[in-house]
């Protein structure tokens, strides 16, 4: 089948590699030529595992082209995928003018009847929105617009995106239904669950994931405050929690909090939508508010135990969002040296790919390549991110190389025996700290 993908960002671009894969000839469009002409080259705009050579796979194979021209995209197409940013505007609400642009330019240029799938998460209500502006273009062909939110995660677009936990469909029409489950048979002969669903609940359901996944990690962190109170250990209340198949171990993992690019805006525009439809959905503040105190937390450990904060050396292990990305957009992580340089700290961060992106995004911070070279004179190290090299740490090394041997774990990542045998103090989250006795 004949795919075009609007927006060549971390879903659009994972997006029209796999449906390559899978045999359709897809046409990728996004405005920015600098970023286009990368990917042509074969240098990815971000840090992806397994893009480029599914990206190079699909070149080769001729079934993967590039354009920065949105006329060539729905050419001949039978379906074309919306995956433009919605950034958030100053309220939270998300701005959809990219979507409707895209959908108006591809309204215009079809070529003949067309499936118009809006990937990119958008509030309840987008696709009907999406609707009117391309009926207005509907004397020549008829167009359906349906609704396929996405559910991969960064640093396994790939994986998701080939492998997905369900395919969610939202229509209004049997024909558009068909050409998206014809267009999405290779999977769904691989056993990938199909739900079929009007479009405004699919729409609704992407925001409802997001919403919930957040809620499970801001009730751990509650938990990880609650544990830290009354000496419980928050990661034995995850276990025993997500033993419960009805709960889910994951997302349960307590620490710095959700940052990136989805949850923390999904949230607001979810909380915007629900208050204009006259719902308060107060559930989602406290969720935001708990989240927004993770930070916090970890920042007053730190000054609990360094007490003056000034002229300090702190490492910062991991600055993106999470481990196995480098998209430091709303990375928790950064949040936390901002505050710590705010207070007069030098911090000095390491992570495998996110160290150009966080020194672009605060300058005040300085970045080691080499993380042992981060830790060489700190008085501190602070876990950020999970990342396999920082939870094999070399202990022994780490702490000949500090200053003090203290190690605040943002992420509950390391094992607390094993830091405590190499003589460090440590602070994890919601967990008894070790050998804090004498800093106290
Ligand atoms: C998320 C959703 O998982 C995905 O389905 C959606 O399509 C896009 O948003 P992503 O933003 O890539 O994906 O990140 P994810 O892996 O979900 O993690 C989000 C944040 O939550 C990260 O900052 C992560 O560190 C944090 N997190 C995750 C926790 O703090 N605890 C957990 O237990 C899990």
């Amino acid at each position: 089948m004949r795919v075009g993908v609007v927006g060549l960002g971390h879903v659009g671009l994972p997006t029209a590699a796999v449906l390559a894969h899978i045999g359709h000839d897809v046409v990728a469009m996004d405005s920015d030529a600098g970023k286009l002409a990368g990917i042509v080259a074969g240098d990815m705009p971000f840090f992806e595992p397994g893009l480029q050579e599914m990206v190079g796979e699909g070149q080769r194979s001729g079934r993967l082209t590039f354009t920065a021209d949105i006329s060539d995209v729905p050419r001949d197409a039978q379906a074309v995928f919306i995956c433009v940013g919605t950034p958030p505007r100053a309220s939270g609400e998300a701005n959809l003018l990219a979507v409707e642009e895209a959908a108006e330019a591809i309204a215009t240029h079809a070529t003949g009847d067309l499936v118009i799938v809006e990937k990119s998460t958008v509030p309840a209500g987008t696709a009907e929105r999406l609707a009117q502006v391309v009926r207005r273009h509907r004397d020549e062909h008829r167009f359906w617009v349906v609704s396929n939110p996405e559910f991969l995660q960064e640093g396994r677009a790939i994986e998701d995106s080939l492998r997905p936990s369900r395919i969610l469909i939202g229509a209004n029409d049997e024909a558009a239904t068909a050409v998206m489950s014809a267009l999405y048979a290779p999977m769904i002969e691989a056993g990938a669950r199909w739900i079929a669903t009007d479009v405004v609940t699919a729409e609704l359901a992407k925001h409802a994931s997001n919403a919930f996944l957040s809620m499970k990690i801001s009730f751990a962190n509650a938990m990880a405050r609650l544990c830290e109170l009354a000496g419980g250990d928050v990661v034995d209340v995850a276990d025993a929690m997500g033993a419960d198949p009805r709960i889910g171990r994951d997302f349960l993992n307590a620490g710095l909090g959700y940052g990136g690019y989805c949850f923390p805006k999904d949230l607001d525009a979810f909380e915007m939508l629900a208050e204009k439809l006259g719902y308060d959905f107060g559930l989602l503040r406290e969720v935001r508010k708990i989240n927004d105190e993770a930070v916090e937390v970890t920042l007053r450990k730190i000054a609990d135990v360094l007490w003056n904060l000034e002229g300090k050396k702190i490492a910062l292990l991991g600055l993106a969002f999470k481990g196995g990305t480098d998209d430091t957009r709303l990375s928790p992580s950064l949040k936390l040296a901002e505050r710590l340089l705010a207070e007069g700290a030098r911090v000095v961060g390491s992570d495998p790919v996110a160290n150009d992106a966080a020194r672009k995004e605060l300058p005040a911070l300085e970045t080691c390549a080499d993380l042992y070279e981060a830790l060489e004179d700190a008085h501190c190290v602070v876990i950020g991110t999970e990342w396999p090299e920082f939870a094999d740490v070399d202990l022994a090394r780490a702490a000949r190389l500090m200053k003090f041997k203290i190690i605040v774990d943002g992420r509950n990542l390391l094992d607390p025996e094993a830091v405590s045998a190499a003589g460090f103090t440590y602070l994890p989250t919601g967990r008894p700290g070790r050998g804090l006795e004498g800093h106290r």
